[in-house]
């Protein structure tokens, strides 16, 4: 299936400033302990590591990835884990850091499994939030923005593994069948 750029849903520069704020309120949140960034892959690879330089705490980084939609635009409601953490969370304050929340689901699983190891706190850092009825999903404590609800791709997030690279978000096309 075809797909090409829409239009664009965030700027470069939008994304750099709300970053920056999000690590300063991380910053005064935090300071004081040590906290453990858990970052989702592949999708919030690039905003975890320009969130990190924005604060100003030490921090350490550990990762996971996880599957919820193979190749497709909508939620399978499936979860996988492709790779565990691999640091002992036990007794650490844990900030997962995600791309996007859409169904929640993939989130409520992460949490699930990660709360499990017995972490002191664990919360939830997401760059985007898609704005529609998510019921009993899980909240989040820190939103970058609320976006439509519609598929979009760039600083991390893919549409078949394509425009992570993307230094600003746009929405995606697709031509032929429903994406
Ligand atoms: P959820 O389980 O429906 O909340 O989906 C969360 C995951 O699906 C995110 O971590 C993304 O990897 C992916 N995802 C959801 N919406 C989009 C989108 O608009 N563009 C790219 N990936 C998305
Ligand atoms: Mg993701």
């Amino acid at each position: 299936m075809a797909t090409r750029l829409g239009q664009t849903v965030l700027s470069e520069s939008e994304i750099r400033g709300r970053v920056c704020e999000l690590g300063a309120q991380i910053t005064r949140d935090y300071t004081g302990r040590e906290l453990l960034l858990v970052g989702i892959l592949n999708g919030a690879a690039i905003f975890l590591v320009d969130l990190a330089r924005c604060i100003d705490i030490p921090v350490s980084f550990d990762f996971m990835a996880v599957s919820s939609y193979g190749a497709c635009t909508k939620s399978s409601g499936i979860v996988r884990i492709i790779k565990d953490l691999e640091e002992n969370v036990e007794g650490k304050h844990l900030l997962i850091v995600e791309d996007i929340v859409d169904s929640g689901l993939t989130l409520r699983y992460i949490l699930e499994h990660v709360k499990a190891r017995g972490p002191a706190s664990v919360k939830v850092c997401t760059l985007l939030s898609k704005a529609r009825d998510r019921g009993e999903h899980p909240a989040v404590d820190y939103t970058g923005f609320v976006i439509p609800d519609r598929f979009v791709v760039g600083y991390g997030l893919d549409a078949g593994g394509l425009y992570r690279n993307l230094p600003y978000l746009a929405e995606i096309e697709t031509d032929g069948a429903e994406a």
